[in-house]
Order: structure tokens, then sequence, then C-alpha cells
């Protein structure tokens, strides 16, 4: 099919924690790129994403924070939104779903499938906290992990042993809003019939996309469809989303999963009157970028509901990555274990685009990889660097030294057979990176412009400019062969910033500043070409494209990394209700941590304190403010163990305290280190005392 026009969507990220380096790597990086591509061959294209503001994972992330949901996704949608700003990320509109136009939207979706009477209407027993006067999602049930005994376990899942659980098979169940032991109430809620697609689903994707679609995208929903699909519920009852819109349904609201996706449709919307255009007719290619825990929503659930509705077009393509860990260990937003989007562009000021070349060098397209920042120097200074800023550099300032600071002539008479190869590899260079990106090989494509960059090395290499100009008596000869070498080597550049310009797009940009032309070149028609810069045209003076990682710069990152994990180790034992990322997502592993060296370890202060004091903290269930003496001091540590100990029976007790920690205040108590305990598989917390006492003061190591 000869597509008209291009709808890219990227995943819309829930407005409840700002973006780490896994999503840009993941979904948006990728999807800019594509788009870039598009947008270079002037094709018609629309890109749109926005903040996903429904669902459980923000109200569980108001109730953490202790506001409304309404400020939290403000507060996120901002930062989201800057964030993807500041890296280049160039959607058409960023929209959210809290806008009007997708209430409406989703809405009239949703009447629409109940007057065609596609959903089936269903009671089922549900958890109700009477305390509050709420039905509890999953996330808001806790209890006793019926497999290892965790007292915390959520009612979806045991982020103990992993289990994944259904609030059914918790022991002691209570509500994880009023600890009151919830009830089981009849509710009511709308299903959407996915078994009646089956067929059509299997045709649609095991029969059509076989050979389309990635490996890891169709192998998912093949197991998925094979496994049997059932009924699966549109509502929810809440009151954090969009309303469902029927008059008998108070207290009910769409289910985040089905109004997110329209909030594609909602975006295009508020982006242009021409909407329908690209969301019903035929010839536009709508392609869904996403991390791979949202493919099942994509490929089968959305596609389901588009069908159902009529006349929308399907996804042709939904070319989701894997995962990106970090250090060797999974992401994960509760232990803080990321790096985060807004804190690197403000480490890295006007650094975005060294960020996309490792994240797109080293992406995740056909399994999960590691992106460690010993990685990223290395990538940085020994590729980018070494091979495409060194040859742009090299062809500034031989120009500069050797040909008065002007494009040289040609002289395309006298060429050699090195002259032409170069030529050829100019022009095979744009069909291979074409070829890639149409077939969303983003990493590839990024090889094969760097390999250009290395051709313009050797070449450069072989035919050594600066040698030739030393031999006066053959001046006339050799500056023919300088002009050609150099001219030719501009060209390349040219190129290379045309190829360049959906990858890394600041860089192109100020290579085209170098080279003083406008912007247009970077047009993807005019790749190929070797008449892009004009003969005897001066260009600015040499400036290095890239700068060095230093060494200084990776530990500081490490360091970060590590502080995080403490921070939030901390803040877990003040308050055990942790940010939860999406429903119905897989669950993350429970990691070990990543290896320390001895200087790692050496870093911290371990010292053996006697508690002398120990009182209950005001208003905080979990907090004892102690008093232990240090030897040579007396310090106060906060600690979030009241619910396990009685503060009269642990006086006397001698502890191990991390004495260097920074201080941080807890409920207006400012806490000075933090004292070690062990904890059972059954959540018993046992301090770590040394077996014979110890002077209070004494070093632990
Ligand atoms: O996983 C997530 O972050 C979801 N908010 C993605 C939604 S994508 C689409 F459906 F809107
Ligand atoms: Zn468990």
């Amino acid at each position: 099919m000869d597509f008209k026009r291009y709808l890219i969507t990227a995943a819309l990220p829930y407005a409840n924690g700002p973006v780490h380096i896994g999503h840009l790597a993941g979904c948006y990086l990728p999807a800019d790129i594509y788009v870039r591509y598009l947008r270079a061959q002037k094709r018609d294209v629309k890109f749109v994403c926005g903040s996903d503001e429904h669902g459980v994972p923000i109200t569980i992330r108001a109730m953490k924070e202790g506001i409304a949901p309404q400020d939290v996704v403000d507060k996120y949608n901002k930062i989201i939104k800057d964030s993807f700003a500041e890296m280049g990320i160039s959607f058409d509109i960023y929209s959210r779903t809290s806008n009007k136009i997708h209430h409406e939207t989703s809405q009239a979706f949703f009447t629409k499938l109940y007057n065609d009477g596609v959903f089936e209407e269903r009671e089922s027993e549900q958890y109700y906290d009477e305390a509050k006067g709420i039905f509890l999602a999953d996330r808001y049930i806790v209890g006793t992990c019926p497999v290892c005994g965790n007292e915390n376990a959520y009612g979806d899942q045991c982020e103990k042993c992993g289990s994944t659980l259904s609030p059914e098979q918790l022991i002691n169940p209570r509500s994880a809003l009023s600890s009151a032991v919830p009830v089981k109430r009849k509710t009511k809620h709308w299903y959407f019939p996915l078994d009646k697609y089956e067929g059509w689903l299997k045709e649609w994707i095991v029969e059509g996309k076989k050979d389309q679609w990635k490996p890891n995208v169709y192998g998912q929903c093949k197991s998925w469809i094979d496994s049997g699909l059932q009924p699966r519920a549109m509502t929810r009852d809440s009151n954090w989303g969009v309303p469902v819109p029927l008059p008998d349904a108070d207290g009910k609201v769409l289910y985040v999963w089905f109004d997110a996706p329209i909030g594609y449709i909602s975006a295009t919307k508020e982006l242009t009157n021409q909407w329908a255009d690209y969301w019903c007719k035929e010839d536009t290619k709508l392609v869904h970028f996403i991390g791979k825990d949202n493919i099942v929503f994509h490929c089968i659930i959305f596609p389901a509901m588009l069908k159902a509705h009529g006349n929308f077009v399907l996804p042709e393509s939904v070319p989701a990555n894997e995962f990106l860990n970090i250090e060797g260990e999974k992401v994960s937003t509760s232990r803080n274990w990321a790096v985060w989007v807004d804190e690197y562009v403000k480490d890295f000021p006007d650094q975005q685009d060294v960020l996309r070349y490792v994240l797109c060098a080293n992406a995740p397209e056909t399994k999960d990889n590691d992106f460690t920042w010993k990685d990223f120097q290395d990538r940085v200074n020994n590729e980018l660097s070494a091979i495409l800023g060194n040859f742009e550099n090299r062809a500034f300032v031989l120009m500069h030294k050797l040909c008065k600071g002007r494009v040289p002539t040609l002289h395309a008479d006298a060429m050699n057979d090195m002259d032409r190869a170069l030529i050829e590899d100019i022009k095979s260079a744009k069909t291979k990176v074409e070829t890639c990106l149409e077939n969303y090989k983003f990493r590839d494509g990024l090889y094969e412009v760097i390999d250009l960059a290395r051709k313009g090395n050797k070449y450069l290499q072989e035919n050594a400019p600066w040698s030739l100009a030393k031999t006066p008596e053959l001046q006339l000869e050799n500056q023919q062969r300088i002009d050609i070498c150099l001219h030719l080597c501009l060209q390349l550049n040219a190129n290379l910033a045309i190829l360049l310009n959906p990858f890394l797009p600041f860089t192109a940009n100020k290579m085209c500043k170098k080279m003083k032309v406008v912007e247009r070149m970077l047009d993807w028609e005019n790749a190929g070409r070797i008449d892009l810069l004009k003969t005897n045209y001066p260009l600015l003076a040499p400036e290095l494209l890239f700068r060095k990682i230093e060494d200084t710069e990776v530990a500081a990152q490490m360091e970060k990394l590590k502080n995080n994990l403490v921070k939030s180790a901390a803040q877990k034992m003040e308050n055990t209700t942790e940010p939860v990322k999406a429903e119905a997502a897989p669950a993350e592993a429970p990691s070990k941590k990543a290896e320390i060296t001895y200087d790692d370890f050496a870093k911290i202060d371990l010292r053996v304190g006697t508690i002398v004091k120990a009182e209950k903290v005001e208003k905080a269930d979990k907090l004892l403010k102690l008093e232990l003496d240090m030897g040579t001091e007396i310090r106060t540590v906060v600690s979030g163990i009241a619910m396990h100990f009685k503060p009269e029976d642990i006086v006397g007790k001698q502890v191990t305290v991390v004495a260097n920690l920074a201080p941080r205040k807890m409920r207006g108590i400012e806490s000075n280190g933090m004292i070690l305990m062990a904890q059972n598989a059954d959540g018993r917390l046992i301090f770590v005392s040394p077996l014979e006492t110890a002077d209070n003061g004494s070093e632990v190591k």
C-alpha cells in the first residue's frame, strides 16, 4: 500500500513520576527518529503524545505524596513535557487525558460501543472499604502473602517473593487506605468481549503480521491469543478518571486502558481539524511506538476496540522495544534505580545528542540491554567523538590550513578510483540508512551513519593531504589532489549532517551553521549528492562538535545512583506505600544489588551505638525517635521500626549505625544516621548488633 499520510504515536506516559532514560530508549527516541526521517522526506506526518493522567498509578502516587491526584498530574505533566522538549522529542502535540476534548472523545467512544450492544454487563463481588466508602483496586488491598508470609503483600503482587496474586488470595486482607478489614460488595461493570474478537485477531495478527511485526511483538501477541481471550472490564469503581457516561454509573470511571489509547485520537483532534483523515482514511499508516509492557494493550485490546467501533484505521506496525536496564539491574522507580531525564539535562547541559546517540546505539530493540555510565563514556568518547567528531574536525582544520578556509575545487576530471569509491559510499549510505529506518532498525541505521564517517577518516588517512602540502616542488599537482580530497570530505560532511539529522538533530543543526548552509539542506532528498557545498564558499572556523565525557562525571553519576538508592530505602522505612507503575504491567522482579568496589564500601562509616532513649513520633505510626550513645556524642536517629518494637523494649540495645548518612528531616525531626536491621522473609525485623558488647562509637569494618 502506498501511504499518503503517517500518524505516529508514542505511549502516553503516566503523569505519576518523571521519565527515565529507559522510557526514552524504549519508545520516545525511536519514534522521534522515525518522525524526523519522515519529515525530512516531506511526508505528511503527525506525531502525537500526551500525559496519561488517570488510573491507579496516579491515585497511588497522590496517596504517597499526600497531595490530590490533580496536583500529581499537574506536577508531573510539566516535568515530563519539559524533559521531552529538552531532549528534542519533536511531538506535534503533547496533550493530556484530563483535557475536556479527551473526556468527550473517550465517552463518545464508550457510548457508541454501548449503544451498539458491544459490552456485556456483569455483576461481581469486589473488596470495599466501608471506612472510606470506596471499592478497592487491587493495589489498595494489602495482606499476608500466602506464598512467603510477607505481611505487606499487595492484592495483585507480593513484592517480596514476586508472586502474582489476586486480592482473594491474601490472608488477613486490609485496606491500604484505612487499614480497615474490607468487605465484599456487589458491583456492576461493563466488559468488552475480547473472546468474540479472537477469530478476527488470529487472522489479522497471527496470520497477517507474522513477517511484518518484530518477533518480540508478534510472539507476545500470539501467545496471548493462543492462551484464549477473556472478556475484560472496561470500567472501574473510582472517583478518579473519565466518568462512565451512563445514567446508572455513579462512582464509576472508564478503565484507564480503555481511555488512554483513545487519547491518541483526542490529541489528534486537538491538533488538527483534519484529524479524521489521519484516523479514518485507509491510506494512513498508523504506527504505535511503545515499550514491551504495553504490547497487549496496543496490539490486541485497542485494535479490538477500534474494530468494534468501526471507521478507524488499525495500526500498521507496533515496533515495541524491550527494556533498558541500568548498571546491570532492572530499572525500579520504587528503589529510585533509574537515570531521570530531567536530572540528566541539568547534569549535562547541551549534551542531549550524546545521550540520544548512546541510547540509540545501544537500543533494546531485540532484547533487554544494559546502560552503564562507563559504556556511555566509551561510546561518546571512542565512537561518536573519535569517529564522527574527529572526521568533521579534520576536514575543517585541513580546509582552513590547505585551502584558505574555502571549499576547494573538485577537479572532476582528475579524480581517481579512491575518490570515485568514496562517492559511491556517500550514495549507498543514503539507501542503507533508509532501509534501516523504514524497517525500524534504528540502531543499524545509526551504525551506517557512523560507518560513513569511518570511511571518510580512512579516505583522509589514505590521501594524507597534510603530507602532500609538504613537497613544494610538486605544489601544483599536489594542490589539485588536496582540493579533490577536501572537496569530497566536505561534501561527505554535508551528507553526514543529513543522515545524522533524524538521530542527532542538535548536532546536524550545528553542522549546518558551521557549513553556513540553511536547514533546508537537511532535506532527505539531498542525501547522496556531492554538490551540496559550493566551490569557493567560505566556511566557519573549526570547533569540536562533541566534548569528552570525563571520568569524574562518570563517577559522580555512579555516586548519584547509589545515593538515590539509600535515600529511597530510608523513605521506605518511613512510609511503606510505594509508587507503582502500570496497571497490569509485568511486576518488577526483586533484584539483587549491583556489585560495588571496596572503595565504595569504605565510604560508609559504620559505628556501634547504644539506644539510650526511644519514643514514638507524633502522628507517624511507623517512626521512633531514638537517641544513640555514640561514644563521643548523643545522636538523634529517626527510624521506621515503630510497628515492630515498643520503645521501652529497645532501650539499652546496641546497634550498628550508618554514621555518615546525610542528615534528613522526618516529621520535623532531624535524623542523623540510620540503624541497620535484618528483615526475615516473614517481614520481622532483627537488630544487627555486635555479639559481644562493643565500645560505643567503635568502627564496624
Ligand atoms: O505504561 C504506561 O505508562 C501507560 N500510561 C501507557 C499508555 S499508552 C496509551 F495507551 F495511551
Ligand atoms: Zn510473597
